[in-house]
């Protein structure tokens, strides 16, 4: 079975305290560190980008999952993999060359990541599975943290799980839920085959160690 990962988004956190609050969860045992840059024109608001990234690089080793919510993110690969990247994905929706940019990612030594609106038919990410590390099922609509699990999106974390078994390749890649994720959902995305779970609120709000552990039980 897929090693079982908690990835705590940070888009969550109390910025004021984003350095103190991400070795929480690190202590929590939290192995991915999950950062939403969105640009207002894919997803309509605007997150953060490279100087946050930068600055809290410096604080730990976690691995850094970068989950690029931007139009054309290919003009940004080099340089989020530069300030410390560890894994890069991208959206679908955003690609007009999805081979390229997945090979650009991977070029640059960064695990490469691809990823799905709840809108988008799951059978468009499958050309491309041969190509990447891991896939990022949205598990809400992209752009705000604390909304509600789309149980809709489900069957589609079953299908890839599917799909990369007949292929051979559900040792080699992950699977990642996005959105809606807590202690009364986490159950559902574990069961349909997820391996990497995202969290915000359901971490960051709160009691941080209290909320990743509870959420860390149910691996
Ligand atoms: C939404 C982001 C998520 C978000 C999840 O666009 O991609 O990573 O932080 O937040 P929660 O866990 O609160 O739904
Ligand atoms: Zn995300």
């Amino acid at each position: 079975m897929r090693e079982r990962i908690l990835a705590p988004s940070i888009l969550s956190a109390d910025f004021a305290n984003l350095g103190s609050d991400i070795l929480r969860v690190v202590d929590a045992g939290a192995k991915y560190l999950h950062i939403d840059v969105m640009d207002g024109m894919f997803v309509p608001t605007i997150s953060y980008g490279m100087p946050i990234i930068k600055s809290i690089r410096k604080v730990t080793n976690i691995t850094f999952d970068v989950h690029l919510m931007i139009v054309e993110p290919e003009r940004y690969i080099g340089v989020f993999r530069e300030i410390g990247a560890d894994l890069i994905t991208v959206h679908i929706e955003t690609l007009s060359e999805p081979e390229k940019t997945l090979k650009t990612i991977r070029g640059f030594g960064a695990k490469v990541g691809l990823s799905l609106n709840p809108e988008t038919p799951v059978e468009k990410i499958f050309p491309y599975l041969d190509l990447v590390d891991m896939v990022m099922v949205m598990t809400v609509r992209p752009g705000i943290g604390g909304q509600k699990y789309i149980h809709e999106c489900t069957p589609k974390v079953e299908a890839v799980a599917a799909e990369l078994k007949a292929r051979g390749l559900d040792e080699k890649v992950d699977i990642e839920v996005d959105g809606g994720i807590d202690d009364t959902t986490i159950d559902e995305a574990l069961n349909a085959g997820a391996n990497i779970i995202v969290a915000g609120t359901a971490v960051f709000g709160g009691d941080i160690e209290g909320n990743a552990k509870k959420l860390l039980s149910h691996f």
